[in-house]
């Protein structure tokens, strides 16, 4: 047990999808997994254990924004030997070439800050993908007839931005979509020396301020589960 997850040593696999909300765990589990266990549930943030074609995964939530992500990818990590981490999570479109349901890839991920800004000081560190899990998820999504972009993203500490002019930066410099999870899971994956990607459907978009209805959430959500499983295990 560490401090924020209560699974019992050997209990967490060595692949582990994050996403942020806890009851999408459970959900992304109990569908896509064989003899999903719960494993932790210390705060409400939800883990499960199961199988995905005979190999053992663990679906665990990371709650919202990188210091939420930056506690459970830490144990996980450090305390659980997690090996592979993927992010499956929503965005927001910052290109009008991107459409809702699509499905981006982050290969990188800039930010104005993360919870490990303090341990590069001046170093201005590119939290990247691990390319071998970025190209199998690309043939993954591929092969389901899914549309993906393959790009630079934006890990805002902020959902409600005010800031519309950072925004536009964002977009004038080819940034795909915001979310706010990947960069720091990028820098852990990093500094441990892990596989990290982080697969993502567009849920809503800055510039129409189109936005999905929660109805058609859970089936985006679907792919992008079956895209991370398929890129964890080609
Ligand atoms: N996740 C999904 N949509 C988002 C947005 N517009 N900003 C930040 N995170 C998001």
């Amino acid at each position: 047990m560490t401090v924020h997850i209560g699974a019992k040593p050997g209990q967490i696999a060595p692949t582990v999808l994050m996403p942020g909300d806890p009851y999408r765990a459970r959900w992304a589990a109990e569908t896509f997994l064989d003899n999903p266990v719960l494993v932790n549930e210390v705060r409400g943030m939800l883990g499960f254990t199961g199988t995905w074609r005979g190999n053992p995964v663990t679906i665990h939530g990371s709650g919202m924004g990188m210091p939420s992500m930056s506690i459970y990818a830490n144990e996980l990590i450090s305390e659980y030997g997690a090996k592979t981490l993927i992010r499956i999570g929503s965005a927001g479109a910052m290109q009008e070439s991107i459409k809702l349901r699509d499905v981006v890839l982050a290969q990188t991920a800039t930010s104005l800050s993360t919870p490990s800004r303090g341990f590069f000081r001046e170093i201005n560190f590119a939290p990247c993908a691990d390319f071998g899990l970025l190209a199998a998820a690309h043939k993954a999504a591929a092969d389901k007839g899914v549309t993906t972009h393959v790009g630079n993203i934006y890990s805002s500490d902020v959902f409600y931005d005010d800031r519309k002019d950072l925004n536009k930066i964002m977009t004038d410099h080819g940034v795909l979509c915001v979310e706010m999870e990947a960069a720091e899971l990028y820098n852990l994956c990093a500094r441990h020396g892990v596989r990290g990607l982080a697969v993502l459907t567009i849920s809503d978009h800055l510039i129409t301020q189109e936005a999905l209805p929660s109805a058609d959430r859970e089936r985006s959500f679907g792919d992008m589960v079956e895209i991370a499983l398929g890129a964890a295990f080609p």
